[in-house]
């Protein structure tokens, strides 16, 4: 059973990044159209892609059509997680075809029973109204509590917003604010292998409540390592990537980090110099 996670595609608003005294422009549609091919390519190909939020850059309908249209060449079942950047009617309304997707109109969160007869995928939704940082509730932490124990079967869960402090305080400020919630039930549920986040724009990997936590690179541009208080993000020229959660009853879960480009797409735009 191989899952991928693709994490802050931002469809629809390009980067422009100081790279090299230049300025160069970060084409997040092309580079999400990249990645595409890269998984329909893999010489093993994904069961599954699950795409972790920041999914348009502002959550408006035109921007999850252009969505919409790119993944349309995914050859791979493809689950989608909101984020701070997305809207949950907009993106609810041109996915209608996804049946999964909650059908109550604050969550968006859903289980994947049926993808294998090992794995379950757990997709949360941390989305709050007009915040960058994320919350789980109550009711949602109920039903995941409830979810979890109808069945033993390993788990990999799924949220846009880290629930731990990863040293980079620009997003510690909006992570996750009852995550510690999420991981109590996550220590009574050893059945949870792996929980996957985005948000950061980095590859970042802890342990966490005995169970392992990843937060996904962007596949589509990076921010800036910064670990200072004073320091803010921007972003910065490093290849688009995505996680690859590869689970064997005999072997457990082994996650890959994999380039999905060498590089964003990238245009010089710099102009003349007076
Ligand atoms: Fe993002
Ligand atoms: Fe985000």
């Amino acid at each position: 059973m191989l899952v991928a996670q693709i994490s802050d595609l931002h469809i629809g608003v390009s980067v422009d990044v100081n790279f090299g005294g230049k300025q160069i422009r970060i084409d997040p549609a092309a580079t999400l159209k990249n990645t595409v091919t890269a998984l329909n390519n893999m010489a093993t190909r994904p069961d599954a892609v699950v795409a972790s939020g920041d999914l348009a850059a502002d959550g408006t309908v035109d921007q999850y059509r252009i969505f919409h249209e790119l993944v349309a060449d995914l050859e791979i079942p493809l689950f989608l997680v909101p984020g701070n950047h997305d809207d949950r009617s907009a993106l609810r309304s041109v996915f209608s075809d996804h049946d999964y997707l909650c059908a109550e109109p604050d969550s968006l969160a859903y289980v994947v029973d049926d993808l294998s007869d090992s794995i379950r995928l757990i997709c949360l939704d941390t989305l709050v109204v007009n915040k960058h940082g994320g919350h789980l509730g109550e009711r949602q932490l109920k039903w995941l509590d409830q979810t979890l124990a109808g069945s033993h079967r390993p788990v990999l869960l799924f949220m846009h917003h880290p629930p731990i402090s990863t040293g980079i305080p620009v997003f510690d400020k909006m992570g996750c604010d009852d995550g510690e919630r999420l991981g109590e039930l996550i220590e009574s549920n050893p059945q949870v292998l792996a929980i996957g986040c985005g948000h950061v724009h980095r590859s970042i990997h802890a342990m966490w409540h005995g169970a392992m936590l990843h937060v996904a690179p962007s596949a589509s541009y990076q921010y800036s390592l910064s670990m200072s208080d004073q320091a803010g993000i921007v972003p910065t020229i490093e290849s688009p990537a995505c996680l690859l959660y590869h689970y064997r009853e005999s072997n457990g879960l082994v996650v890959h980090h994999c380039e999905t480009a060498s590089l964003p797409e990238l245009k010089d735009i710099t102009g003349p110099r007076n």
